[in-house]
């Protein structure tokens, strides 16, 4: 098979990107870009997410934006809202969700930021328990808390995240061991402002300790109870890491997801299904006086050279849109073997990779993303999503399906694969495949109900509305299967809009949940159209129009939710018949 002379260009802009993102050693970054734009100071703002677009390719406005400094300020900025009944919303430093929960609702109301409240309250070392500003990024908690000689035990791996934003959201790493994965079971205290009568001057400030029933409606929340101002977790002291990246095929992958996060505390697995490979990380806790002083900075989450960055994308657009699939799954093909050569990102030491085990303190191996870092460089390097660059442009899935569930979901993905690997290249090899990581069943109400997988997915995003990604069907499918065949769950804080059609009705204590909510803020001042939307209290997330599956918006029930006019109808699933999903008339 001959590749055309675009499609060679092609794989080698994205090898090119991939070396050189690893190869130049880079002065400087220019971090995220604030979410909160206004025209007139601190008002007429827009906020978008990390991404800059939510799911409808829209951003939102509000009126104004407050960035407190401390709690009394926030607590100003609440009864300031309360006492004129607008809408109201919290923004973080970069609001990295992709659904719309940061959005006030309607177009007039209130940002309150937390990117000033970022501060270490107090850390008890005898006790093991740090208290943090919401508004903290993971990365400066993880490194306050070594400074301390303190770990949180699981986060998840970028650590531009904060403390808020990961509780409204059910953010997580990857354990079933001890409390589990989710960064929401090390809360054992915090303090949440809500709105309150104009007799007790229109705020209150809550404080939930470990005992508190309303603790488990406030760690996992949507950020609709109102805005927590601090929160206290369980830490242990700091350990070491040793991290094993073992590729093999996936015959028994099946068999084995249902297992490997029994057998390491860290475990996880990426599934690479057109090379039926699967790269499991074994990853477990040893003894700090073990050797290394090994470090995981992602090669994903690294600055890349905006140009590189850019020339990528036109290469993905091309394969994309022009491309074969042989193309296609070369591309991927090198780029996994290129991931594999670089470690990842893990060295042994800081600099250099020499071998596994990579053995670390936690806080150097649980979560990465040095394109944070300062100094701006004028937009020369960035982060691989920034949108001030035309550069990574791409949808991201996560949803969990019951460990019990697990092997079955993965055999039928497997059963899929096999009708026709090659279709799997344009979506899965070519980025990171699917990633499997664990996550404990929980006592918040809006967390998980049993032990569980969480898969994860990133694919291609087209820039242009209705535009349809080459093999769409394949993600279609197996989102489909896992969320009604296997009763998933999506990820709060990740996903497009038909994820979360029905989702409310899958959690139990979704009632007591709402009991909360409407006792700290009754008038739904936390709440916006979306996540009226989510809860089941109004309206539907489903956002039937032309195209709308296309864009995760739906699923398809007529071919004009898909492009018939560019060739793509709506078809049931190959292997899950009950799914709708948009294929291309000739790969039906
Ligand atoms: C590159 C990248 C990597 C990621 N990796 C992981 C991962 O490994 N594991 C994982 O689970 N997820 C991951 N995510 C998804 C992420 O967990 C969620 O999008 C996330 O939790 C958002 O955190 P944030 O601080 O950006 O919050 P935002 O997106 O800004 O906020 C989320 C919601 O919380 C509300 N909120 C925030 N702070 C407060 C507060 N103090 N009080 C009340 N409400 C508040 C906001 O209003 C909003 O409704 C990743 C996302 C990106 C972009
Ligand atoms: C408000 O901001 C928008 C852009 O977000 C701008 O078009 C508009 O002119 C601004 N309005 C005022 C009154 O400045
Ligand atoms: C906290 O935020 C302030 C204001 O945005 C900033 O100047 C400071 O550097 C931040 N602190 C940390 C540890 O990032
Ligand atoms: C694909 O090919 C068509 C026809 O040659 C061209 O118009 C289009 O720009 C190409 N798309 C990309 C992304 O290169």
């Amino acid at each position: 098979m001959s590749m055309s002379h675009g499609q060679t260009r092609a794989m080698e802009s994205l090898l090119v990107l991939l070396s050189l993102g690893v190869l130049v050693q880079l002065a400087g970054c220019s971090p995220p870009p604030d979410p909160v734009i206004c025209t007139h100071g601190t008002s007429n703002c827009t906020i978008a997410n990390t991404y800059g677009s939510f799911t409808d390719r829209t951003i939102c406005r509000a009126a104004k934006v407050t960035y407190p400094g401390t709690e009394q300020e926030l607590f100003a900025a609440v009864a300031a809202v309360v006492s004129t009944k607008q809408k109201v919303k919290v923004a973080t430093k970069h609001s990295h969700s992709i659904p719309k929960l940061a959005c006030p609702g309607g177009d007039e109301g209130t940002l309150i930021s937390t990117a000033r409240l970022n501060r270490t309250v107090c850390i008890d070392v005898a006790k093991r328990l740090m208290t943090v500003e919401s508004g903290m990024l993971l990365r400066d908690l993880i490194e306050a808390a070594a400074a301390a000689g303190l770990s949180l035990p699981h986060s998840p791996y970028w650590y531009g995240l904060t403390i808020g934003g990961m509780l409204a959201t059910g953010a997580h790493g990857s354990s079933l061991w001890g409390k589990g994965g989710a960064v929401h079971e090390y809360v054992v205290g915090l303090r949440i402002v809500t709105p309150a009568p104009a007799s007790q001057g229109f705020a209150v400030v809550r404080e939930l300790g470990s005992d508190h029933p309303d603790l488990d409606a406030a760690k996992v929340s949507l950020g609709v109870p109102g805005v927590v101002s601090q929160v206290t977790l369980t830490m242990q002291p700091l350990f070491k890491r040793s991290v094993t990246m073992v590729q093999r095929d996936d015959s028994d992958m099946a068999e084995k997801v249902a297992v490997w996060g029994h057998l390491h505390e860290f475990g996880d697995m990426t599934w690479l299904p057109y090379q039926r490979m699967v790269i499991y990380r074994q990853d477990d806790r040893v003894d700090v006086s073990t050797p290394g002083n090994g470090l995981n900075d992602l090669l994903l989450f690294r600055a890349s050279p905006t140009r590189r960055l850019v020339d990528a994308r036109v290469a993905e657009e091309r394969l994309q849109e022009n491309g074969t699939d042989t193309a296609r799954c070369t591309a991927a093909q090198q780029q996994a073997a290129a991931f594999e050569q670089r470690s990842y990102g893990f060295t042994n030491d800081g600099v250099s990779f020499t071998r596994y085990p990579v053995v670390g303190y936690q806080h150097r191996i649980q979560a990465s993303g040095t394109c944070l870092s300062s100094p701006e460089d004028g937009l020369l390097t960035s982060c691989a999503w920034d949108p001030r660059i035309r550069g990574s442009f791409y949808y991201n899935s996560g949803f969990s399906v019951a460990v019990s569930k697990a092997r079955a979901f993965v055999v039928d993905m497997q059963r899929l694969r096999d009708r026709n690997p090659d279709m799997f290249c344009a979506a899965l090899d070519s980025k990171v495949g699917v990633v499997m990581r664990y996550v404990k069943a929980s006592s918040a109400y809006l967390g998980k109900k049993e032990d569980s997988v969480d898969f994860d997915i990133v694919y291609y995003r087209s820039h242009t509305n209705g535009m349809p990604r080459v093999h769409a069907d394949v993600v279609d499918e197996i989102e489909q299967m896992a969320l009604r065949k296997y009763g998933g769950l999506p990820h709060w804080g990740k996903n497009w809009n038909f994820a979360f059609y029905g989702a409310i009705t899958k959690y139990p204590k979704a009632h007591k949940f709402l009991k909360v909510k409407n006792k700290y803020d009754p008038d739904g001042l936390f709440s916006n159209e979306w996540t009226d939307q989510v809860l089941g209290i109004n309206g539907t997330p489903n956002f039937i129009k032309k195209s709308c599956a296309i864009e995760g918006l739906c699923v398809c029930s007529s071919d004009l939710h898909c492009a018939p006019e560019q060739g793509y109808l709506c078809k049931p699933g190959k292997v899950y018949k009950k799914a709708r999903v948009c294929s291309f008339i000739t790969d039906y």
